[in-house]
């Protein structure tokens, strides 16, 4: 079957549109689902619509290629974690990148194969900006494949999430990026180079793994929003390569959206955006463990269960560790019970708590948790102090104050959910052991704190059972 170009045109239109709406929808809990159907719908259209392009050969060929990978990420999908989520997004990013380069490459060998001898000025424009087009593909294609595969790296623990500290690196990252404009400069004005643009992919290869091995676990999360960023724009120049305006729109929309989101959570984590999209410059802080922070207070579930029981208002803020333990069932199986006993019960949600952006409401979606006793960090920060008891169920470093108190943490100036104001503090964690950041948190050794160690949801169930 072959479509008109007409109405491929009109099916790219329909496609287009769907995406935006579902960018709509996502960005509210509510009509999230309604946005990932426009999603699905408008892929399956374009899909379908650039298969029966009527310039499109092999379509067999692609008709298998797309089976296979559709099999393999379905499957990846169903298996996959909630909490690994950001790996397979991170690794899903690579492969956008490696398709650039490939289509970029691919580009410039077909169009270099049949170059005319001698050009018309309108020829050499349009050579000119082919040229371009391929040369910031290619660049852009091979910072995201080898940024996102150190991202999967660190996020999946295979690589150490420290930030990779080599001398000069700024002065690399910058020596990398005018060389890389120069052989641009050169690649365009000669018709073209092989030396250019293989030099070039091989800096941009290594300085997409530099500038991301740069950056520290805890911004982490803005990198992975950023390299989603970073394979719209390589999508869009893919896009303007195969002239295909469908890809232009949906890169352009992933690249913006994904810079959008990245800028809102360096807002939301305090950090400057340029520093840490330039390989987290401006951060180079220590870390003191030598600091003594006194000693700790156990309690035990059936403490908990009598506090809660005394309680007026109760606070849940919940993070990486409530993932971990799957404890969103039960911790509303809890609310209910202290609901029905007259006990005011709210969820404080921080913006990066979890390992992907908003993780925690998904959890608590998922548990059918109401929409409206869940609440974001600026809602709830000034109502602690009117707290009777706050829950942190397997947050650390989203409610650390040595990100207000301590300039020389490397969680500093990070806005925190400010449980320590409130009457009682129960921590629920399995052992002393640091959050993803990898530092002390000195809210453990606070007087109106108390540990509660074990598994989070075996934990919250104790607790249910010492209510009942
Ligand atoms: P974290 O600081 O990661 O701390 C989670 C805590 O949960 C740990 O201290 C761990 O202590 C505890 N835990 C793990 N498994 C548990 C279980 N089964 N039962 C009970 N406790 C358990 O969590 P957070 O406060 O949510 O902060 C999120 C961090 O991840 C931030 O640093 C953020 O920057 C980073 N990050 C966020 C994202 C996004 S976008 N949300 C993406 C990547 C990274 P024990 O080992 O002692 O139990």
């Amino acid at each position: 079957m072959e479509f008109s170009q007409g109405l491929i045109s009109a099916a790219y239109i329909i496609a287009a549109l769907l995406f935006i709406m579902s960018l709509g929808g996502l960005s509210k809990q509510e009509s999230a689902q309604n946005g990932n159907w426009y999603g699905i719908v408008g892929m399956s259209i374009a899909l379908i619509a650039t298969i029966a392009d009527p310039r499109v050969s092999n379509v067999g060929v692609i008709i298998v290629a797309v089976a296979i990978g559709g099999a393999i990420g379905f499957r990846l999908a169903k298996k996959v974690e909630m909490t690994e989520m950001p790996e397979l997004v991170a690794i899903l990013h690579s492969f956008v990148g490696l398709a650039a380069v490939l289509v970029g490459f691919n580009s410039y060998f077909e169009a270099h194969a049949h170059v005319l001898p001698v050009l018309t000025d309108e020829q050499r424009i349009a050579q000119n900006i082919h040229l371009t087009e391929v040369f910031l593909g290619v660049f852009i294609g091979a910072v995201t494949f080898t940024g996102s595969i150190v991202a999967f790296g660190k996020l999946r623990g295979l690589i150490n999430s420290a930030a990779l500290m080599l001398p000069n690196r700024h002065k690399m990252n910058l020596a990398a990026g005018v060389v890389s404009f120069l052989l641009m400069i050169n690649f365009v004005s000669n018709g073209g180079g092989n030396f250019e643009l293989f030099l070039m992919t091989a800096i941009a290869l290594v300085f997409g793994w530099h500038l991301v091995a740069s950056i520290g676990g805890a911004d982490m999360p803005v990198v992975v929003s950023m390299l989603n960023s970073y394979s719209g724009w390589a999508a869009a120049a893919a896009g303007f390569m195969l002239s295909n305006d469908l890809l232009i729109v949906t890169g352009a929309l992933v690249g913006s959206s994904g810079a959008i989101l990245s800028y809102i959570m360096c807002k939301a984590m305090n950090r400057s955006f340029i520093s840490v999209i330039a390989g987290g410059f401006g951060t180079d802080v220590t870390v003191d463990t030598d600091v003594d922070y006194g000693e700790h207070v156990e309690i035990q579930a059936d403490g908990v269960a009598d506090m809660l029981a005394n309680a007026k208002s109760v606070i849940i803020t919940p993070g990486y560790g409530m993932a971990v333990a799957q404890a969103q069932y039960p911790v509303y199986e809890l609310t209910q019970k202290l609901k029905a006993k007259g006990v005011e019960v709210r969820f404080g949600i921080h913006p990066v708590a979890g390992r992907l952006p908003g993780h925690m409401n998904v959890l608590l979606a998922e548990a059918k948790v109401p929409y409206d006793i869940v609440l974001g960090m600026e809602e709830i920060n000034e109502d602690f102090g009117e707290t009777d008891v706050v829950l942190v169920i397997g947050a650390n470093d989203t409610v650390n104050p040595a990100a207000s108190e301590d300039p020389g943490s490397p969680i500093a100036g990070m806005p925190v959910l400010e449980v320590w104001n409130a009457k009682n503090v129960i921590v629920f964690k399995r052992s002393m052991s640091t959050g993803y950041a990898g530092v002390q948190n000195p809210l453990f050794f606070k007087d109106n704190s108390q540990m509660l160690f074990g598994d989070a949801k075996e934990s919250v169930e104790k607790i249910s059972q010492h209510l009942s």
